[in-house]
């Protein structure tokens, strides 16, 4: 195995999805606290108000606010030396604009970064992780705005000085370029769904948006240089790896536009610090080019980040032909690749695609890089000793960690690897509790029923050594 020394092995986590005490110490309200349960049939509502008899998962979720020392310490148990956790702005600026910071907020991340560093992790702090305060959606409509620009530098500010000696690796907004997706128009940029000016949908908004969202990440990175010049800060973008399904010309040129358009133009931006030629050529053909304001273009390229972290789960195929058949996949499913089989949840799996990522990724930018998502989501089922007897999560693990060692002998830059949900959270995409991804299984159901009792699964003493060997024993 080839991992470097001191290769970034660990897990990955957002707080809406495992915190709770979602009004707990002064936290404001965060898009996730008004959004339902759901299923892969029953698509996740997001209500106006908090609704009486109505289930929100994010508000206890598996509730790491007062578990945070038993997990950490079970995380230390195997070996981790990264965790990667986002901070939800509502806990530090309730409603998002506040001239001063909740003490509680930053104390409570302040005892958990310490309990983390005590247990042998470095952080990985994701600053915007589908969580934005209620009050910058409802005042301003996200970043629709431009004064939340500014509201989000004060927050990263905030953090970023509070723990500039006790945190380095920083990623600004959790799979930005699903912001110039409609389904990231409330998740990535906080526009309002309820707003009646017609900005729902109204695509010109949406990339003005995501314009302003990439100005406040290239400032924040820039800031964050300056408060700690050993800060690594990231871009983290969903990466939606694609084949065209057939050799036709036609489905490779389109694959190709899928691949510049959706998935690599925000990752472009943030580490090259211009807006790529296709980019521009498409936006401004459709009269949506975003309005840059005095100085903009100079903070972009100012702001360009030191790594580029990705998510990778699965793989897509993309092709004129409209009837071939279809497969899910996270946030956006594709056309099924023959060759592949599909997890429980339709997610095609693929760990030669995970090498070939890199290898792309590695060519474009010759950046570090970091997998800060990568996992299997599976209805796991306890044994009567409290166990779970996950082969097939091992296996599906064991395959990528392969793929990244392939990928590694080929001269990839790869720093680190943060598996999603090293402990059962609630998933972003259904809300449902039963699409378990960790090594540590919550006794929780997709009500939120359950007495939240932690076991260990078989994956569990897995990873252990997996880390503790550096990738030698797989
Ligand atoms: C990523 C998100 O899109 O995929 C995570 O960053 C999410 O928040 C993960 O949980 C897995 O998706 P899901 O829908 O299975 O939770």
């Amino acid at each position: 195995m080839t991992f470097p020394k001191g290769f970034l092995w660990g897990g990955a986590t957002a707080a809406n999805q495992f915190e709770g005490g979602y009004d707990k110490g002064g936290r404001g309200l965060a898009v996730p606290d008004l959004k339902t349960a759901g299923s892969v049939d029953t698509p996740r509502r997001f209500t106006a108000k908090i609704e009486p008899d109505v289930y929100y998962p994010s508000h206890r979720a598996i509730d790491f606010y007062h578990h945070y020392k038993e997990d950490i310490k079970l995380f230390g148990e195997m070996n981790f030396n990264v965790f990667r956790m986002s901070i939800a702005w509502s806990r530090i600026f309730p409603q998002g604009d506040e001239l001063e910071p909740n003490e509680a907020g930053l104390q409570f991340y302040e005892d958990v970064i310490d309990e983390l560093i005590k247990n042998g992790m470095t952080p990985l702090i994701t600053l915007s992780h589908f969580e934005l305060p209620m009050g910058i959606v409802e005042k301003y409509n996200g970043f629709s705005d431009r004064r939340v620009i500014d509201l989000f530098v004060r927050y990263a500010e905030t953090v970023m000085t509070r723990f500039k000696s006790k945190v380095t690796y920083w990623l600004t907004f959790n799979e930005m370029n699903f912001g110039a997706m409609d389904h990231g128009e409330l998740t990535v940029l906080g526009l309002n769904p309820n707003d009646q000016t017609g900005i729902k949908g109204n695509e010109k908004v949406r990339f003005q948006a995501l314009h302003n969202a990439l100005v406040a990440s290239a400032k924040v990175v820039k800031l964050g240089h300056e408060i700690n010049p050993d800060f690594m800060i990231g871009c983290m973008i969903c990466h939606i790896t694609s084949y065209p399904l057939t050799p036709k010309p036609e489905d490779v040129l389109k694959r190709k536009e899928f691949d510049l358009l959706f998935t690599k133009f925000v990752g472009d931006v943030q580490v090259r610090g211009v807006y790529p030629s296709y980019m521009t050529s498409y936006l401004e053909k459709k009269d949506m080019f975003p309005i840059f304001e005095s100085g903009d273009a100079e903070i972009l390229k100012a702001g360009t980040v030191d790594m580029y972290t990705f998510s990778y789960y699965m793989t897509i195929c993309i092709t004129t032909d409209e009837a071939a058949k279809d497969t899910a996949g996270n946030l956006m499913g594709g056309k099924a690749n023959p060759y592949l089989k599909a997890s429980e949840w339709g997610w095609q799996v693929d760990p030669i695609g995970l090498e070939y990522t890199l290898l792309d990724l590695q060519d474009r930018y010759n950046l570090p890089m970091m997998v800060v998502e990568n996992g299997l989501g599976f209805s796991d089922e306890l044994t009567a000793d409290f166990t779970v007897e996950d082969d097939y999560r091992i296996d599906y693990m064991r395959d990528h960690i392969k793929a990244m060692d392939a990928a590694i002998e080929k001269g990839v830059d790869l720093i680190g690897y943060t598996m999603w949900g090293p402990i059962d959270l609630i998933s972003a995409g259904t809300g449902e509790m039963k699409k378990r991804y960790g090594f540590i299984y919550v006794d929780m159901n997709n009500d939120g029923t359950g007495s939240l009792k932690r076991s260990k699964k078989k994956s569990f003493d897995w990873y252990g050594r997996v880390v503790e060997s550096n990738g030698e024993q797989l």
